[in-house]
């Protein structure tokens, strides 16, 4: 856990004095991701720094696991963080494997364990340590050099990871990789990160909270979701953007907005006239066929007007499946796509698990909203 207790820093003295960040109070629990958001110059970078102590706190407190940060020996508080630069930083006279090995010698790991850590790392980070390993940084992309970055920052395998904008130099194609894989090694190790970035996909994508910055002062700290369907200000609705609905639809999934017992399921063996008759009845004009917890289709009363067989004979397939795991996004595009306003949704296991349908995505993401006006 990291505690960030009235931090303020000042660079400089009297009529050139900046406030690089301006009573800043907010905590990272154990195991979460916290994307530190905002313009360039809010004080991202100086308060990452201050963390592991590189920068000097003007006032305020800051703690890692309770301890305050001042009464930890410098040397020793970096070590137990990982740290990835802004400006990459490789050691232009080191090899590849060399700069990722820099904190595990300092720890003074045996050889075989450093060597095997730095393979498996570079595998991570999509450089095959048989062609990289020996290299120099002179001889590498920008964005295979901050791939190393990252690679040197976890070398240790640190309970704290400091990573300033660690996939900025690295193209859109390669960065949404790193960051699928990066999330995955998370979803397993569960570090406690403070990630720097001005990108506000990026941020939706890895954050547990994000903390928005403006001119050093934290605007806002919440979720993804909150800090786009309930910005704090201006500032923050106009840096998330205007489509800040549907970036939410990119990050709620179809179980947010499943409707799990819908009313309008009929059975693969009923026949027509009698599925009509009460469609008729109850006014539906749209029923998911199932067999078992199988969808078979769907059927409409226009379909089953003067038909006689069963239902299972007669429904029409649906073009496209949709899980509980996708993202709503997928679902309304699905909608859109094929004229299909309700659609049938399966578990992990491929077995029905309930429909969505615009009103239920229309209702997800006013529930957002809504909280705000109980609080
Ligand atoms: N060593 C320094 N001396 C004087 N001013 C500094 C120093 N380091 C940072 N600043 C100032 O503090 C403010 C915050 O800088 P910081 O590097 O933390 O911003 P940032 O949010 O990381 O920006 P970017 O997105 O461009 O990396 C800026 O106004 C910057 O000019
Ligand atoms: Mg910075």
């Amino acid at each position: 856990m990291i505690e960030y207790d009235s931090v303020t820093k000042f660079f400089g003295v009297g009529k050139n004095a900046v406030t690089a960040n301006d009573n800043v109070t907010f905590e990272i629990k154990q195991g979460e991701t916290a994307v530190f958001l905002g313009p360039s110059g809010c004080g991202k970078t100086t308060l990452l720094r201050m963390t592991n102590r590189l920068e000097s706190i003007s006032s305020g407190n800051i703690r890692v696991a309770e301890k305050n940060i001042m009464d930890v020996n410098p040397q020793k508080l970096r070590l137990s963080m990982g740290y990835v630069i802004q400006q990459i930083g490789l050691f232009p006279n080191k090899t590849i494997a060399d700069n990722v090995a820099v904190v595990p010698k300092m720890l003074k790991w045996n050889k075989e364990k450093i060597k095997d850590r730095t393979d498996e790392l570079l595998h991570l980070v999509k450089l095959d340590p048989k062609i990289y390993r020996d290299r120099y940084p002179v001889e590498l992309s920008g964005g295979q050099q901050q791939r190393v970055g990252v690679a040197r920052g976890l070398a240790a395998d640190p309970e704290i990871l400091l990573m300033d904008e660690p996939f900025g130099a690295i193209d859109p194609i390669n960065r949404n990789q790193i960051q699928d894989e990066f999330l995955k090694l998370q979803a397993k190790l569960k570090k406690t990160i403070a990630f720097v970035s001005h990108d506000i996909h990026e941020a939706i994508k890895m954050a547990d909270k994000i903390a928005i910055f403006k001119d050093g002062k934290l605007v806002q700290f919440d979720t993804p979701e909150v800090i786009l369907m309930r910005p704090a200000n201006k500032f923050v609705s106009d840096f998330v953007g205007a489509d800040r609905a549907l970036k939410v639809l990119g990050l709620l999934k179809i179980r947010d907005a499943i409707n799990p017992h819908p009313k309008n399921i009929v059975q693969a063996e009923s026949n027509a006239e009698e599925t009509l008759k009460m469609m008729e009845e109850q006014g539906l004009k749209f029923a998911i066929v199932l067999k078992g917890d199988k969808v078979l289709g769907h059927v409409t009363p226009k379909l089953l007007k003067y038909e006689q067989g069963k239902l299972k004979d007669l429904a029409e397939s649906f073009p496209e499946e949709l899980g509980t795991r996708e993202p709503l996004r997928d679902a309304l595009s699905a909608m859109l796509l094929h004229d299909v306003m309700n659609f049938p949704v399966m578990d992990d296991d491929g077995k029905f698990a309930g429909t969505i349908s615009y009103k239920n995505i229309q209702k997800a993401i006013l529930e957002l909203y809504a909280d705000d006006h109980d609080e």
